[in-house]
């Protein structure tokens, strides 16, 4: 319940994310992209928002199949059915529990990552989303591991993500949109890798870290 409750909090704090980077979000898609970015994840999670209002759902699993059924059936492109999946594995390996330790936590960033990997194909290095969410998997890890708290270990996700999405702006995508850009990619932050940082971030602080 109390980590129902918890897990509900994230979500509104990552809607809450989506709306206030919106434009900044689409201006990094303007520069490699089709300039949606930003206008897909916020009426994505307003979308989970509105799956949620006035439900209660009994596990903080239940809750992240909303967010990722509304993902799906509201984004198109490419990161709608990216970040559904996420959230679907995130859920899948919450399943159950209504308690979510650290390591619960650093589990479902590891499905989350395994599930955009197996879906979009992307390596690290090609410049996508899985810049951000593969060392932010790694690094939840490994405070877990050190004995964090829920709070850190998605703050430590967040900051290896907020670095991973830095490191995506010298490179040439080899996936997605962007990828048709060539060189011309090289030198833009990749919007998909900004916003997982962003998610993240808005997790942690709704647990106060
Ligand atoms: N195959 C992929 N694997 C992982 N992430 C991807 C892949 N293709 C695209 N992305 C991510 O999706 C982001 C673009 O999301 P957006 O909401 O703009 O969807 P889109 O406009 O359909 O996508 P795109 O412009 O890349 O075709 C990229 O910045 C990248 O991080
Ligand atoms: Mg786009």
């Amino acid at each position: 319940m109390a980590a129902t409750q918890a897990m509900l909090g994230v979500i509104q704090s990552m809607a809450a994310a989506m709306e206030e980077h919106r434009k900044h979000l689409t201006n990094l898609d303007s520069e490699i992209g089709d300039g949606d970015h930003g206008n897909n994840m916020h009426r994505g999670f307003q979308a989970a928002l509105e799956r949620l209002e006035g439900t209660d759902p009994p596990t903080p699993a239940d809750a992240l199949k909303a967010v990722s059924m509304a993902l799906v059936s509201k984004v198109g492109g490419a990161a709608g059915p990216l970040y559904g999946t996420a959230f679907l594995k995130a859920s899948t390996a919450l399943s159950g529990k209504e308690d979510l330790s650290p390591e619960d936590v650093a589990e479902a960033i590891e499905a989350a990552l395994a599930g955009v990997k197996q879906r979009g194909k992307a390596e690290e290095g090609d410049k996508t989303m899985v810049d951000a969410l593969a060392p932010a998997a790694a690094a939840a890890k490994e405070a877990a591991s050190a004995g964090k708290g829920v709070g850190e270990v998605f703050r430590a996700a967040a900051e290896a993500a907020n670095e991973g999405a830095e490191a995506t702006v010298p490179l040439t995508a080899r996936r997605g949109r962007a990828s048709y850009l060539g060189e011309r990619a090289a030198g833009h932050m990749d919007p998909g890798a900004r916003s997982t940082y962003l998610l993240l971030d808005a997790g942690a602080r709704s647990l106060g870290a």
